[in-house]
């Protein structure tokens, strides 16, 4: 080989190797550091809510490598700045769309998402019309439907309390309290039906894929009890069962492997006095379960079976904003 080839050669050679090694990067998971293993990858839908950005946190905090999906741009606060962090990486994409919802399952090659929580939703009924509704049901089976193209069989999604009657309703109906999983699901609106809808896809899921897919009905996720109270609309509370959720041990439910519907909320109510006076005044109908008793100021949810299967109990003093 003469000198003038391999003048032309040599940098030719270096480019090809330096390429490698970056398609080698790419589709190599990043290492954990500190255990010398590869890290986890896991994709939270709707990362820039108030919900997803506590989930990422927590996500974080377990060793995953997150991929957060999101139509809003990347979301920073004070105590959320996960850009910063090598662990996470953002795909802004509208889940509405299919493709695009593929996309963020396949997004940053480098390793097989080993699990999806996925939160994107409208969070209210809005207009009681037809946005929340078709957008919640429309998104939930693109995250399912990818999820099942891609050979991720591990979801856990957000539901609401509100797959039964309740603050939004026309008229809560409750047959008994305190209230579990075998209580009726029947909303008389868009948002608590979308939310029906989806856990009866992800039932479809876990029966024709193959696919673990736990929907969490989780009540209102704030900081602490003392919030909550705080901001108690009273006349709403009252649709509401008085329930709440401190955020961050909300967040502690969704990485799991478990299929089925949970109810997730505290163990008591945001009212400081006797569950048994707001019964007495607001719900004199309803019946308590058999054997059941709800004493001080009980919850009107029944949390056992997200004990059990999850291994989760509310955790009241996670989170800096706890005071209560
Ligand atoms: N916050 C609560 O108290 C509460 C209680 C019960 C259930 N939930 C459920 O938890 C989930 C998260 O609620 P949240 O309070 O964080 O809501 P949020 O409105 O704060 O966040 C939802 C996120 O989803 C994103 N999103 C919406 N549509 C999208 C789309 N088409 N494509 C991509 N991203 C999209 C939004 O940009 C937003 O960042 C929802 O499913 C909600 O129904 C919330």
């Amino acid at each position: 080989m003469g000198p003038l080839q391999l003048k032309y050669q040599l940098p030719l050679l270096l480019l090809l190797v330096a390429s490698s090694f970056f398609i080698y990067l790419k589709r190599t998971p990043p290492m954990d550091t500190s255990t010398g293993t590869q890290l986890r990858k896991m994709c939270v839908t709707g990362s820039n809510g108030s919900v997803g950005k506590r989930v990422v946190l927590r996500a974080l905090a377990l060793g995953y490598h997150v991929v957060g999906v999101d139509y809003s741009a990347l979301a920073t606060a004070d105590d959320f700045d996960p850009g910063s962090n090598s662990s996470f990486s953002f795909l802004q994409a509208d889940l509405r769309d299919y493709n695009e919802t593929l996309k963020a399952g396949t997004f940053r090659t480098y390793a097989q998402v080993a699990a999806v929580i996925h939160l994107a939703a409208y969070r209210q009924p809005g207009d009681y019309k037809v946005l929340v509704h078709n957008s919640n049901v429309v998104i939930s089976w693109n995250v399912l439907r990818a999820a099942a193209e891609l050979g991720i069989n591990r979801i856990a999604q957000a539901s609401s309390v509100n797959a039964i009657t309740l603050v939004y309703s026309q008229e809560p109906k409750f047959e008994i309290f305190p209230i579990d999983e075998t209580h009726p699901t029947l909303p008389d609106e868009p948002y608590g039906l979308s939310k029906v809808i989806m856990e009866l896809q992800a039932a479809l899921s876990a029966v024709t894929k193959d696919m673990r897919v736990a929907s969490l009905r989780l009540h209102w996720s704030v900081p602490s009890r003392a919030f909550a109270a705080q901001n108690l609309d009273h006349e709403r509370a009252k649709n509401d069962l008085w329930g709440y959720i401190q955020e961050d041990s909300g967040a502690e439910a969704f990485p799991t492997r478990t299929s089925e519907a949970f109810f997730i909320a505290a163990p008591e109510t945001t009212y400081d006095g006797e569950t048994s006076e707001l019964i007495e005044k607001y719900w004199p109908n309803v019946p308590l379960k058999e054997g059941k008793t709800m004493n001080g100021n009980a919850g009107f949810f029944d949390c056992t079976k997200a004990k059990e299967l999850l291994g989760w109990a509310h955790n009241p003093n996670l989170g800096a904003g706890s005071s209560n």
